[in-house]
């Protein structure tokens, strides 16, 4: 951790770019590897397609917030929330595995320090989280992930999301 001091839960480090093991069968009991196999391990960004998906992600949360009194009043590009969807679209794709346009654009996250002007209590973060959980269940299934993999991102993106939306209250009740 550097410049953001205490921020000790800022949700930006790269686990996201954990490999998991995709496209071998059998993928638990390993089989011999074959002469040509690749390691049959890629990215999660790799695994659900690419950028597109945290497009259609984004696009789905977004559309939510739209219709949400308690996100809208936060947003102040309400008018127009497109730029503020393509720099979290772009965040998620770096975080999980992606290319780092998202920084090269915008620098370090800072997610914490970025939101400090929002006043995110429990309910903001209920609202946020909600409609996040919807966009992705809504998106999963357009993925070429078979059920297991599936099931797997789902789970550890549930699980970043959480993290990610408790870390950043900063008004709590
Ligand atoms: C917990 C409730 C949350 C609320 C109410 C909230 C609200 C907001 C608002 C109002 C903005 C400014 C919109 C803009 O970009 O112009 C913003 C930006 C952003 N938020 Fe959140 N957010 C929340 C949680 C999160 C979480 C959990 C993440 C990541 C997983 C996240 C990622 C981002 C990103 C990447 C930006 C753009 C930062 C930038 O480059 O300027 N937010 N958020």
């Amino acid at each position: 951790m550097t410049a953001d001091g205490p921020e000790g839960q800022e949700p930006t480090r790269d686990a996201g770019s954990t490999p998991i093991p995709v496209g071998a069968p059998g993928r638990r009991n390993a089989p011999e590897p074959q002469p040509g196999d690749d390691d049959h391990v890629v990215t999660v960004f790799a695994a659900v397609g690419g950028q597109p998906f945290f497009d259609h992600l984004v696009e789905r949360f977004y559309a939510h917030v739209a219709t949400d009194d308690v996100l809208l009043r936060l947003y102040p590009e309400k008018v127009d929330l497109g730029p503020a969807a393509e720099r979290l679209a772009l965040f998620l794709g770096q975080y999980w595995g992606g290319p780092t346009t998202y920084s090269d654009r915008r620098g370090h996250p800072r997610l914490r320090m970025r939101h400090a002007p929002f006043t995110i209590g429990a309910e903001e973060r209920d609202h946020w989280l909600a409609a996040m959980l919807e966009a992705l269940e809504a998106t999963l299934p357009e993925s070429p992930l078979d059920d297991e993999l599936r099931g797997q991102v789902r789970g550890q993106m549930t699980a970043y999301f959480e993290m990610a939306a408790d870390a950043m209250v900063n008004a709590p009740d």
